[in-house]
């Protein structure tokens, strides 16, 4: 589907067009060649970032994608295991880049949210001193994980779990500020456990490019020769931090907004028949009769509703930034009438 057909673009957060004001602190930007570490405006999204997310260090990266991979790359040695959720962004979003870049192997639970259950863990640590057993490295958490908050306990849980027997938990917190958000916890105390965490800046905030890796200062400067090694060295990329600055300023408390109209869409479209949804932070989940969702989000398409199918019975809607009180009035009242198609 062209994005030019789609009146109103739920299909991800990434679709957002930065703002005139946010356009206006980008091209007002000082710069200087950022691989020689001279750029003021990344130096100053890295040090706030850091600051917020309660870290001693930030690295500015090109996306949360390459901010995971260079996680995992400083985690584990060619071989080690990396545990992750088997829908987990990390290792099925990435394509393999934890096999391909660090030659990790992985092992995966599955579950309602990132969070490994207990005893899987303690089944998966035993028996690791074997001779014919990988050793594992790394325990990857996400928050939110589609949408769904994971509990701090479990996130504190894990990381003391991994650190007591050697190992490195990191948190992909692409959407961390919607998980801080949903529980009414401050940044620094959503990111707090893990030994490296990713945000990003270019999905529910709207900066149009970024996403930082945090953990303490030997670790990022060792990630930033890790996001050279990748080719993900930028020169004056002020331009593009300095949007995600705006972003950081103006962007962050008003995700509550996006939460509440999520919620607003869910509560319409269970109206709708076949249909039953769900708000998860800025997600809505939409359940289909078995085998429907693709129709469904074709048929959304067809009236200017932009929205994925993840399942045969699934239908992912996201509430963002360009999105308005009124955009959703008409995503529902849209959505709606593709679902009495459907049902008719
Ligand atoms: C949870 C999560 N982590 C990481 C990423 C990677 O983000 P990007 O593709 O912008 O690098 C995404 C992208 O949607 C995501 O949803």
């Amino acid at each position: 589907m062209p994005a030019t057909a789609l009146e109103i673009d739920l299909r991800s957060d990434t679709m957002t067009r930065p703002t005139p004001e946010m356009r206006r602190a980008m091209a007002d930007a000082e710069v200087g060649d950022d691989v020689f570490e001279e750029d003021p405006s990344v130096r100053a999204l890295e040090e706030r970032t850091a600051e917020m997310l309660g870290r001693e260090a930030a690295l500015y990266t090109p996306s949360a994608h390459m901010a995971n991979q260079i996680a995992a790359y400083l985690a584990g040695r060619s071989g080690d295991e990396i545990w992750a959720h088997e829908l987990s962004h990390i290792l099925g979003n990435e394509q393999g880049g934890t096999s391909v870049l660090s030659r990790l192997l992985p092992r995966t639970f599955s579950g309602p949210d990132s969070t490994p259950p207990r005893e899987w863990l303690e089944r998966l640590i035993k028996g690791t001193d074997d001779v014919h057993r990988a050793q594992p490295a790394l325990i990857c958490l996400e928050n939110t994980f589609t949408g769904r908050v994971m509990p701090l306990e479990g996130q504190a849980r894990v990381s003391a779990f991994a650190h007591q027997h050697g190992l490195k938990a990191h948190l992909d917190g692409s959407r961390l500020w919607n998980a801080a958000t949903a529980l009414g916890v401050s940044l620094a105390e959503a990111a707090a456990g893990p030994d490296t965490v990713t945000v990003c800046f270019s999905k529910g905030l709207g900066a149009p490019v970024g996403a930082a890796l945090l953990s303490d200062r030997d670790t990022i400067r060792r990630a930033r020769r890790a996001r050279k090694l990748l080719g993900g060295g930028m020169r004056q990329a002020g331009i593009i931090a300095a949007g995600a600055l705006y972003a950081l300023d103006h962007h962050v408390e008003r995700l509550a907004d996006d939460h509440a109209r999520a919620e607003r869409l869910a509560a319409s479209l269970s109206a709708a028949p076949g249909l039953s949804a769900e708000a998860l932070t800025n997600m809505v989940i939409a359940k289909t009769e078995p085998g429907e969702a693709p129709k469904l989000a074709e048929l959304a398409g067809a009236h200017g509703v932009g929205c994925i199918a993840i399942a045969p019975d699934t239908v992912r809607m996201v509430v963002h930034l360009d999105v308005g009180e009124s955009d959703i009035t008409e995503a529902a009242a849209r959505i709606t009438k593709a679902a009495e198609a459907l049902a008719a």
